[in-house]
């Protein structure tokens, strides 16, 4: 029997109708589009406004667009997994809810948190359970709703993030297609650099940490970038010279969307051709765990059956990685 691959067979997404543009952004903090434009390549990022809504109500959307679009019937799915910063609630798993919100109850969720890695990492996850032959349908979602954690008095951060979700199905594949290699990184020095200090068991909320702004996202961004850079070019390369594949093989570059720089960086390090690189920064920030999925519905009918994909990815924690994926079908 042939060896059974992981691969991606469906993509849905979905993000807030909100659009703050940084001519907005310019009345609430001392920045400039020039700026913003420049050093990260973002014009505009999304914001979930309704009330009473969080990451869940991304995400479940994102599902069903999956679910529509694949016209699956949500009882086959056998594991929701939830990749995201930004649960609904600090302990009750947003993935069950979402699971339970779109029928898929014959499944099992859980949360899966690696800052902006999530969604990488939750691929490895993911192939893994359908690699071991006992998973048939995995639904990975990645979601958040990073306006929830974001200081808009902070040009530091506010500039970066944005909120969407996006949904990608994993199932056996017998063709040698799907996932083929990763590599994995985590380094625990990067606590100090990308954080929200308060709201965990270290330092619980108290009326002192919500006066100190502590729970919003604190980035030194200068740090993060170098690390990013370094970090996420080394494994792209790695994985390219592991796989003995040249720049000429590659089809696709998927990297987290959190600098336009770092995405130049890391394909430049890859010799890699700007029409292979995907882009959508510019509408939608770092939305943390969904830049990779975003990028996979955006350009959903650009990608054809066998075409070699980098995706790559680096947050906080610090996390980073990249993996190798062929991908399965034609639009
Ligand atoms: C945040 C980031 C865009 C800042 O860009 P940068 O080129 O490193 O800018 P610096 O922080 O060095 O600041 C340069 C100058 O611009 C100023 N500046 C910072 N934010 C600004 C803003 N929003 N608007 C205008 N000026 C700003 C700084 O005060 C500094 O001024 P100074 O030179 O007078 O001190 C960049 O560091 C970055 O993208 N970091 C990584 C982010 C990331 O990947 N995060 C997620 C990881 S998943």
């Amino acid at each position: 029997m042939n060896k059974i691959t992981a691969a991606i067979t469906a993509v849905g997404s979905y993000v807030p109708d909100f659009v703050l543009s940084n001519q907005v952004l310019e009345t609430l903090v001392d920045t400039n589009d020039e700026w913003i434009t420049t050093r990260t390549g973002i014009k505009e990022r999304r914001l979930l406004k309704e009330e009473g809504q969080g990451t869940s109500f991304m995400a479940i959307k994102a599902a069903q667009n999956l679910l529509e679009k694949a016209n699956l019937d949500p009882k086959e799915i056998d594991l929701v997994i939830m990749a995201t910063a930004t649960p609904d609630m600090p302990v009750a798993s947003t993935g069950v809810y979402v699971a339970t919100q779109i029928g898929a109850t014959n499944a099992f969720s859980y949360d899966l948190q690696a800052a902006c890695s999530s969604f990488l990492f939750g691929m490895s996850t993911a192939s893994a359970y359908i690699a071991s032959g006992k998973y048939k349908k995995v639904l990975l979602i990645g979601a958040d709703k990073m306006s929830s954690i974001i200081d808009y008095t902070d040009r530091a951060t506010c500039i970066i993030f944005g909120d969407g979700a996006g949904a990608v199905l994993f199932e056996p594949n017998t063709e040698g297609l799907g996932l083929q290699d990763e590599i994995l990184k985590s380094d625990g020095i990067g606590r100090e650099f990308l954080k929200i200090e308060a709201g965990g068991s270290i330092l619980p909320p108290s009326e002192e940490t919500v006066k100190n702004k502590e729970h919003f996202v604190f980035q030194d961004g200068k740090t993060v970038f170098k690390y990013a850079v370094s970090g996420m070019a080394d494994v792209s390369e790695k994985i390219m010279q592991r796989n003995n594949l040249s720049h000429d093989d590659i089809n696709w570059l998927v990297a987290h969307q959190a600098n336009r720089r770092i995405i130049d960086a890391t394909a430049n390090r890859m010799a890699l051709d700007e029409s292979k690189v995907l882009i959508n920064i510019q509408k939608y920030g770092n939305t943390t765990s969904a830049t990779l999925p975003l990028l996979l519905s955006d350009f959903e009918n650009q990608l054809k059956k066998g075409d070699n994909i980098i995706f790559a990815a680096f947050g906080g924690g610090f996390t980073w990685g990249a993996i190798y994926l062929k991908w399965a079908y034609t639009k």
